[in-house]
């Protein structure tokens, strides 16, 4: 079946997580680039960790988390930054290729959204700074239902926002983990592997693996 609907996980797939500390990295120092790392690996195990206890805090409230401890790790980088690393990441560049992209599969005729971890408000802005509000039909947050991705009812906001099947849908994530998530779920899914990192999960595989966002097209 030809997929309709095209889903895109936000952070990492559509914006540059490493731009806002990237922006800064002068001032924050030589361990800029780790501190990057550390930031999104601790954002991300909150997430699942607080899935799996029930114990939830919004994605805003756990990336400000995930930036102390980074900081807290690294004591060399320069904690004055903190602000407005944390500024910079409201206003995430998008990679280069995603307006385009997105652009031409709306000409096509598929509809297009988000379905992100992170809260209504960062959606908006990150897809205000970028400038891809008129390519995406619809922004859904994890956040109405108090747990994140893998969780399959996350998944399942796809199909109630946009009224399909999961196989209607074709959802790309850079992140491997989410895509295991989105293909035990049902999903044609579409692994957007930008630093060439090892496959896992290899009983929850993608249907496809690109690059970037250019095969789709
Ligand atoms: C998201 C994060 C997990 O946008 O990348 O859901």
């Amino acid at each position: 079946m030809a997929q309709t609907v095209y889903v895109f996980d936000a952070f990492g797939t559509l914006f540059d997580v490493h731009a806002a500390v990237r922006k800064h990295a002068s001032e924050i120092g030589p361990d800029a680039s780790l501190l990057s790392e550390i930031w999104r690996q601790k954002q991300l195990e909150y997430s699942w960790v607080r899935t799996l206890m029930g114990s939830y805090r919004d994605f805003w409230s756990i990336t400000e988390d995930a930036l102390d401890y980074a900081f807290e790790k690294l004591p060399g980088a320069n904690r004055d930054t903190r602000n407005q690393v944390l500024a910079s990441y409201r206003e995430l560049e998008a990679f280069s290729e995603v307006r385009d992209v997105l652009g031409c599969l709306k000409a096509n005729g598929a509809r297009t959204g988000i379905l992100s971890n992170g809260s209504p408000q960062m959606l908006d802005a990150a897809v205000g700074s970028a400038g891809l509000k008129d390519v995406l039909d619809e922004l859904i947050s994890v956040h109405e239902l108090k747990v994140f991705k893998t969780r399959e009812e996350t998944y399942d906001l796809v199909c109630t926002r946009f009224r399909v099947f999961p196989e209607a849908v074709s959802f790309q994530s850079s992140n491997r983990w989410d895509i295991a998530g989105a293909s035990k779920f049902g999903f044609h899914t579409v692994w957007i592997n930008r630093t060439g990192q090892p496959d896992e999960y290899s009983d929850h595989p993608p249907a496809m693996q690109l690059q970037d966002l250019n095969g789709l097209l």
